[in-house]
C-alpha cells in the first residue's frame, strides 16, 4: 500500500500539468484550448486521432533557445533535426525562423529542399549513409557532411572525387560520456555505433586532408537525446575543445564544431534542460575557440509544440484494473511503447477536468499489452467520446508512427494565431494498400 501511494503523490495531478503548460488553457465551456484554439473544434473538425501542432508555440521556442544564446554572448547556427517532425509545414515555419537543416536520410534532405531550406545550410548526419544518398547530396550541393567513420570517409572520398566534387567533411567525435538518458537513445558512449573514438581523430583528421575529395573543416558531437542537465554537455564539449586545441597545434584548419542536439523538455513534473545552462556551459567550453557553432536540436523545438488529441472508446473494467481505451495507439505514438515514456494526459471537456480521478490503465486498440500509453494514471470518469490530449507529442510522435493493423495515419493541423488548418488529412482506408501489387498468378 505504501508503494501505491509513493506512486500516485509523484504524479503531477491533471492541474500541475495544465499550470506547467502555458499554451494550454481550460475554459468552463469550450473545454481546453491550445493557443486559443478549443481542442473541440479541431476534434469536431477533422474527427481523433488527430495530431496538433502550435505554431506560436514553436516560434517562441526557437526565440528563446536563439536568446539564451545571445545572452551567453554567442549566435550558434541552428539546424533543426528533422528527424524529430518531418512535416512539411513545420519545416516551413522552422525555415522561415531561419533554421537549417540536420538530416539523416535523402527523404529527410529531400523534405527540407522540398520547403526551400538551401542545401548549403543543411549538414547530413548518420552512421550509414548508403553511397546513392552521399552522392544525391554532393550533387545538390550540401553544405557539411558530418562522417563517423573512416570507412565512411574512404566511400565519401570515392563519390566526391568521381562526381569532380569536393564534400566540406567535420568528423563526429564519440567522446565516451554518459548523458544519463535513455539507455536506447544515448549515443556518446564508446560502445554505442555512433562516431569516431577521440584518441582516433587526429590521425583521420590529417589523412582527410589529404584525401581527394575532401575538405575537413571542423568536429561533431552528439551525446543523445532528452538530456536534462548541462553536466554531460560540458564533458563532451570540454574533450571536443581539446581535440581542436590538439588539431590546431598540429597545423589543422578548424573552423567549425557541431554541438548536436538533445536538449531535454519537461514530460512529467522534471524541468526541461535549462537554456541558460546550456548556453553558459558552451561558453565555458568552447566560447574561446573562434569556431562557428552549430546545433542540431530537434526534441526542444517541437516536442512541447504538439499533442496527440483522441477520443475514449470505451471504459472497461478487468479485475481490479480500470481500462480507459483510446482510438489512438501504439501505431500512432509510440514512445510509451518502446521506450516506457511519460506523455501527460489533459481531459478536454472543463467537466472531467474537475471530476474526481482514480488510477487507470490508458490503453489503445492494438492487440498488444505493450499498446498502453499509461498505468496508474490519475484521471477522471470518462464516457464514450470524452476526448483527451496526450500531450508533448510534437518530436517523435507522427514521424515514428505506422499503419500497424491496418490503422491509417492519424490526420494533422497546425494551430496558428487563433485559427488552425489541416496540415495531413487522415489516410484513407484504399490508401493503406494502394501501392500494393498482387501477382497474376494469385488474383
Ligand atoms: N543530431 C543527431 C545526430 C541526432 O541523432 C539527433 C537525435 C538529434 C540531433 C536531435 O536530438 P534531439 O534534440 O531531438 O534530442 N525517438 C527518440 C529520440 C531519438 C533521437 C535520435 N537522434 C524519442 O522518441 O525519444
Amino acid at each position: 500500500m505504501q508503494a501505491v501511494e509513493n506512486f500516485i503523490a509523484a504524479e503531477p495531478a491533471i492541474a500541475e500539468l495544465l499550470a506547467a503548460r502555458p499554451a494550454f488553457k481550460m475554459h468552463a465551456q469550450d473545454g481546453l484550448c491550445f493557443e486559443d484554439v478549443p481542442l473541440n473544434a479541431i476534434a469536431d473538425a477533422h474527427g481523433t486521432p488527430v495530431w496538433v501542432y502550435g505554431a506560436g508555440s514553436i516560434r517562441a521556442r526557437y526565440a528563446a533557445l536563439v536568446q539564451a544564446f545571445a545572452d551567453a554572448g554567442l549566435a550558434p547556427h541552428i539546424h533543426y533535426a528533422v528527424k524529430a517532425n518531418d512535416h512539411l509545414a513545420i519545416l516551413s515555419l522552422l525555415r522561415g525562423l531561419g533554421a537549417g537543416a540536420d538530416v539523416v536520410s535523402l527523404g529527410e534532405f529531400s523534405r527540407a529542399q522540398k520547403t526551400g531550406v538551401l542545401p548549403s545550410n543543411i549538414v547530413f548526419s548518420g552512421v550509414g549513409k548508403s553511397r546513392a544518398e552521399m552522392a544525391a547530396a554532393l550533387t545538390a550541393g550540401i553544405g557539411q557532411i558530418n562522417v563517423e567513420s573512416a570507412e565512411e570517409l574512404r566511400v565519401l572520398s570515392e563519390i566526391a572525387t568521381g562526381l569532380g566534387q569536393t564534400a566540406r567533411i567535420v568528423l563526429r567525435v564519440n567522446p565516451d560520456v554518459d548523458a544519463g538518458t535513455h539507455a536506447k537513445i544515448t549515443t556518446g558512449r564508446a560502445d554505442n555505433k555512433f562516431g569516431i573514438a577521440a584518441h582516433e581523430i587526429p590521425a583521420l583528421y590529417a589523412h582527410a586532408k589529404n584525401l581527394p575529395g575532401i575538405e575537413p573543416v571542423g568536429l561533431a558531437l552528439h551525446i543523445g537525446s532528452q538530456i536534462l542537465s548541462p553536466a554531460p554537455y560540458a564533458a563532451a564539449y570540454g574533450k571536443a575543445a581539446a581535440l581542436v586545441r590538439t588539431l590546431r597545434a598540429a597545423g589543422q584548419q578548424v573552423s567549425v564544431l557541431d554541438l548536436g542536439g538533445g536538449l531535454g523538455i519537461g514530460y512529467q513534473d522534471e524541468p526541461g534542460i535549462s537554456l541558460a545552462a546550456f548556453a553558459n556551459a558552451v561558453r565555458q567550453q568552447v566560447g574561446d575557440l573562434d569556431v562557428t557553432l552549430l546545433l542540431e536540436p530537434g526534441r526542444y523545438l517541437v516536442g512541447p509544440a504538439g499533442l496527440l488529441l483522441a477520443s475514449v472508446t470505451l471504459e472497461k473494467q478487468a479485475g481490479t484494473k480500470r481500462f480507459v481505451v483510446l482510438d489512438a495507439a501504439m501505431n500512432d505514438l509510440l514512445r510509451p511503447a518502446l521506450y516506457d515514456s511519460y506523455h501527460g494526459m489533459l481531459p478536454v471537456s472543463a467537466v472531467e477536468f474537475v471530476s474526481p480521478v482514480s488510477p487507470a490503465e490508458v490503453v489503445g486498440p492494438v492487440c498488444e499489452t505493450g499498446d498502453t500509453f499509461a498505468t496508474g494514471r490519475l484521471l477522471p470518469g470518462f464516457a464514450e467520446g470524452s476526448r483527451i490530449a496526450l500531450l508533448d507529442a510534437g518530436a517523435y510522435g507522427a514521424v515514428m508512427s505506422s499503419p500497424y493493423n491496418a490503422r491509417p495515419r492519424a490526420a494533422s493541423v497546425l494551430v496558428d494565431g487563433g485559427k488552425f488548418d489541416l496540415i495531413t488529412p487522415r489516410q484513407k482506408l484504399e490508401d493503406l494498400w494502394a501501392d500494393e501489387i498482387l501477382p497474376n498468378a494469385i488474383k
